[in-house]
């Protein structure tokens, strides 16, 4: 006889406390589709702010709006039942006050049930991961290359060479002190990545970071080869499904024109 074992959905302190446990895994998703495939295989999904380039075709993350990630974040939860899902706060949506962050951080959680946010920033954001995490939303921070900061930063250049290497040592300090539940540790070198995870009682998340992190994230239409003609240094490719994709469609649109589709066996009868 089989059993039936209820599964409940991860939450941000089980994420937490997988520090020293094992290793975390976590993808980005936006789409029903691409949500329950992740959510079979995955400890937390992210319903990240990339959605502005992978989804939209924008140039940067710069242009996403708080609508946009309430309408993903909403349909990632809906069709996931098992991992975490945490949705990015958009540029411009928190960074002004405490509690600006907190009205925008409420929206997002209360529109699309999800269990954590994430946002992005060095050590200046910490008092507001505080203020969030002291009145109930928990926060994945973020820190190193900050896509949302890509025009302070002059690009997406790697973090923490140099000098360098103390600021984010301090950020990730002030981060996990303020009680973020994890932190995402993007684009750094991977000396510092690894010394950060040492330092930080929080699980480091690395894209682009240190086989050493606590966990790993990746965009997951990178790793599902959707962008032929982008492929970042750290992220692996596992299937190729921009070429698959260009396949089908190509020759279904030769099948139309010769008259191969449609087969009478995709009619209906009277
Ligand atoms: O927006 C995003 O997808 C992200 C991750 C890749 C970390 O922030």
């Amino acid at each position: 006889m089989s059993q039936h074992v209820p599964t409940r959905r991860l939450t941000a302190p089980d994420i937490a406390r997988m520090k020293g446990q094992r290793p975390i895994a976590s993808l980005t998703a936006y789409t029903a589709p691409i949500a329950r495939i992740v959510d079979r295989h995955c400890d937390f999904i992210l319903v990240g702010d990339s959605l502005g380039m992978t989804v939209y075709g924008l140039p940067s993350t710069i242009g996403v709006t708080v609508d946009m990630m309430v309408a993903h974040g909403r349909a990632v939860v809906q069709n996931s039942s098992r991992a975490l899902v945490v949705v990015d706060l958009p540029f411009g949506s928190y960074e002004q006050s405490p509690a600006h962050a907190f009205a925008t951080a409420a929206r997002v959680m209360q529109e699309t049930g999800a269990g954590a946010v994430k946002l992005e920033g060095g050590a200046h954001m910490a008092e507001t991961v505080n203020f969030l995490v002291e009145r109930g939303i928990p926060v994945l921070s973020h820190i190193g290359l900050t896509p949302q900061s890509v025009n302070a930063l002059g690009g997406y250049k790697v973090q923490g060479r140099g000098l360098d290497a103390d600021r984010l040592m301090a950020d990730a300090r002030a981060h996990a002190d303020a009680g973020a539940f994890g932190i995402v540790v993007e684009k750094t070198t991977e000396s510092i990545a690894s010394a950060m995870t040492q330092a930080v009682s929080c699980p480091t998340i690395g894209i682009g970071a240190s086989p050493r992190c606590d966990g790993q994230i990746l965009v997951v239409d990178d790793i599902l080869g959707m962008f032929p003609d982008f492929r970042p240094k750290f992220a692996k490719v596992y299937a190729e499904l921009g070429e698959a994709a260009d396949a089908a469609v190509k020759a279904y649109a030769e099948e139309v024109r010769s008259g191969a589709f449609p087969e009478m066996k995709h009619t209906f009868k009277d």
